[in-house]
């Protein structure tokens, strides 16, 4: 792909040449096939389609100041992706697999890798669905696992610019001791509606409380959130969010950096004692959160829509200076991928 403005990209699906797949079929899983077909074949009737057995993961490759094209963390993600498998009972593939998967799509798609500079970054997703055929309700016998890549830029267009969030007490995107904690496609389609009308009202995310007493801040539609205060880096803790790979590494930062980290039930009031607020996550990386607004009591949170706060800053250059090979990775976050 001969591609100029790498800098313009947004996060959505550019075409690449190649993906992975494995199948499971009469309990065994196949060898991995790299294919550059992009579509498949499948049965009507497949588990997938009817009860959402489907799970996915997203992580990125990033071309490095040294050339060098680093994946960050992918351990991890394949160890979400097998905690995902086992609450949906499908076949779990091992963390090998997987990680091998990655490492073929990235070298084999390595015209896709933005350049050094521009921002972008090669996002992969694996996705994980069954393809039983029938008509119950009961676990898939069969599945496929597919790995693919697209090159992709800011989550929210904003970039690193503050977002607006909006706060829905009327919607949760999961159930107290539902699939919250696992990244499965149900929990995205539960919250496409209440996306939609903070959307539609001006919002790019939507921040939820916790589905059991709407007391505490639980997380946004497609990131987790942090805020800063006296010194401290507080994140949520609850079984309906997802564990994310980003707030871990910056909990890990933010330590390093001589912040107080303290992750635990964060109650909705603290929201307006924060200094700075922040969405983290692979698409979002850190996306400052400038202002929440209460959709239901219409209550406003500023933090400030003109500038990054300094904490949100310090924490996205030292995490986006392992990811591009800026600074030297103390952590073992980054796997290099030898092209
Ligand atoms: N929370 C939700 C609901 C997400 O979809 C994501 C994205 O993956 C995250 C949090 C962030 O997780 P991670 O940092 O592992 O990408
Ligand atoms: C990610 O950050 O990788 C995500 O999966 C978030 C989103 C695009 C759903």
């Amino acid at each position: 792909m001969e591609r100029t403005d790498w800098g313009s990209l947004g996060f959505d699906y550019y075409k690449t040449d190649w993906n992975a797949r494995y199948s499971f079929t009469n309990g065994t899983w196949s060898e991995m096939q790299v294919t550059d077909d992009e579509y498949i074949h499948m049965h009507m009737s497949a588990s997938c389609l009817h009860y959402g057995i489907e799970l996915f993961e997203g992580l990125k490759a990033f071309r490095g100041v040294d050339g060098k094209v680093r994946l960050f963390r992918v351990e991890e993600n394949a160890k979400r992706l097998r905690s995902s498998a086992e609450r949906l009972c499908l076949p779990v593939p091992t963390v090998e697999m997987i990680v091998e998967a990655c490492i073929e799509v990235v070298k084999r798609n390595e015209k896709y890798i933005p350049p050094y500079g521009t921002g972008a970054s090669l996002y992969l997703r694996p996705v994980m669905f069954g393809t039983t055929v029938g008509l119950g309700v009961k676990p898939a016998k069969d599945a496929l696992l597919i790995i693919y890549a697209s090159p992709v830029g800011a989550y929210f267009k904003e970039g690193i610019k503050p977002i607006q969030v909006a706060l829905d007490r009327e919607q949760d995107r999961a159930a107290p001791r539902g699939t919250g904690d696992v990244k499965v496609g149900g929990n995205y389609a539960s919250s496409i509606l209440s996306g939609e009308h903070a959307h539609r009202l001006g919002y790019s995310n939507v921040l939820y409380l916790d589905p059991k007493e709407h007391k505490y801040i639980e997380e946004c539609g497609a990131a987790n959130f942090f805020g800063i205060r006296d010194g401290k880096y507080i994140t949520p803790k609850s079984d309906s969010i997802l564990p994310s790979i980003t707030n871990k590494s910056l909990r890990q930062i933010a330590a390093d950096l001589g912040l107080v980290v303290e992750e635990r039930p964060v109650l909705m009031e603290e929201l307006s004692t924060f200094e700075e607020c922040g969405a983290c996550g692979t698409a979002a990386v850190i996306s400052p959160i400038g202002r929440i607004v209460d959709l239901q009591t219409q209550a406003v949170y500023d933090y400030g829509m003109d500038n990054v706060g300094e904490v949100s800053m310090k924490l996205y250059t030292r995490l986006q200076d392992i990811q591009y090979g800026r600074a030297d990775d103390p952590y073992g976050w980054c796997t290099i991928v030898e092209m």
